[in-house]
């Protein structure tokens, strides 16, 4: 029965008030008088109160205004990215679909001025530090506020742990990681001042179990899970949830892009076997995967909670392999896993 539910189910693979109170302090402390009765205080406050609305105004993008709420979604050019930006711009939320390469953001954008959504697209690579800083400065000044991050951006490295380069396991981790570390810590002093916020993290059932051939990918989904259990206790008091999304197999351009080790490519690897049973049963995963709409959904609920869960598994597969995880010792589970992957 176990080996049955790992065939079929198994589980993915491979102004106005700052400017007041500034002016307050600043023409307090001169000569004493107050504010309120010094004539060139009150005009220069008004000229500059005047300045503030009308510059808002003017940029007209000003969700708080609007009383919009704010999306940034990282890796938004494909797959679980690209749905979940649409389906968060179709329920309501200024929509910043980011993306590394914006030569793939025309169908986002086509999709988005045909259902004529409030969805912009920004550059945002997760891995470099300074095109973070750009698009969430960018951000914030356009929108004035962040209400909920999806941290998408992803990719697996597949292949045995000794097949795989110590080069190669830094370049995993620094995207899954890495760059989840950096969007966060740059998007965290905004949500903290605004005493809100939710934090998304795709992570994966590969954040629950490990597999054969998978251990760098599941190791950096492992950490995105340690990451962000911490987090949410230190970002409470803060107003600012953290949630982890726990995918499937999900029928994206993620088996495509995934990067195979290059010693796990080479047919006398001791690993090779091992690595064309994975492959053969990964295949056939993919091919009954879900939709990635079905992770939008899932996030689109917890960006929408008043009180949402740490953690949402997304997919029946990975609910069945979490049930039997949790229904098993680590032995019973081990054999699972090993007779389902040969
Ligand atoms: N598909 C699954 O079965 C599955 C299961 C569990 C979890 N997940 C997780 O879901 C997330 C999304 O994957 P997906 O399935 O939607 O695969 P996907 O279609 O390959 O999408 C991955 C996205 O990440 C982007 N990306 C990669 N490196 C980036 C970087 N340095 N900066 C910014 N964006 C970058 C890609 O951009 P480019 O187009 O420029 O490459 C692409 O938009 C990943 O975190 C993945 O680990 C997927």
């Amino acid at each position: 029965m176990y080996a049955g539910i790992l065939y079929e189910k198994f589980y993915s693979l491979c102004g106005k008030r700052l400017l007041g109170k500034q002016i307050s302090k600043k023409a307090g402390r001169q000569g004493g008088r107050p504010i309120a009765s010094h004539p060139l205080a009150v005009t220069g406050y008004q000229s500059l109160k005047y300045l503030s609305i009308t510059l808002s105004l003017m940029s007209g993008s000003n969700a708080q205004n609007q009383g919009q709420k704010v999306a940034v979604v990282t890796g938004s050019s494909s797959g679980i990215g690209y749905e979940t930006a649409l389906l968060l711009a179709r329920n309501g939320f200024l929509t910043y679909a980011t993306m590394r390469n914006l030569q793939k953001s025309d169908a986002i954008k086509s999709a988005a001025d045909r259902e004529r959504l409030s969805l912009r697209v920004k550059q945002l690579d997760v891995r470099d530090d300074d095109s973070v800083r750009k698009a969430v400065q960018s951000i914030v000044s356009e929108a004035g506020r962040i209400d909920v991050l999806v941290n998408n951006a992803g990719y697996g490295l597949a292949g045995a742990f000794e097949d795989s380069s110590i080069d190669e396991i830094k370049d995993q981790y620094e995207t899954n990681v890495y760059g989840l570390v950096r969007v966060t810590q740059a998007v965290l002093p905004t949500m903290r001042k605004q005493h809100s916020g939710v934090i998304i993290n795709i992570s994966s059932g590969a954040g629950r179990f490990g597999y054969p051939g998978g251990s760098v990918y599941v190791s950096s989904k492992f950490a995105v899970e340690g990451l962000s259990e911490s987090l949410s206790y230190e970002v409470e008091p803060f107003g600012i949830k953290v949630v982890l999304v726990e995918p499937g197999v999900i029928r994206t351009d993620f088996g495509r892009d995934m990067v195979i080790a290059k010693r796990a490519q080479d047919p006398s690897s001791p690993y090779a076997q091992m690595m064309q049973a994975m492959g053969a049963i990964l295949s056939k995963l993919v091919e009954n995967g879900s939709d990635p709409a079905l992770v939008a959904n899932v996030v689109l609920e917890a960006a929408k909670s008043e009180n949402p869960k740490l953690r949402y598994l997304a997919g029946k597969d990975v609910e069945q392999m979490m049930a039997a995880r949790s229904s098993m010792s680590d032995e019973e589970f081990h054999a699972m896993m090993k007779q389902g992957t040969g």
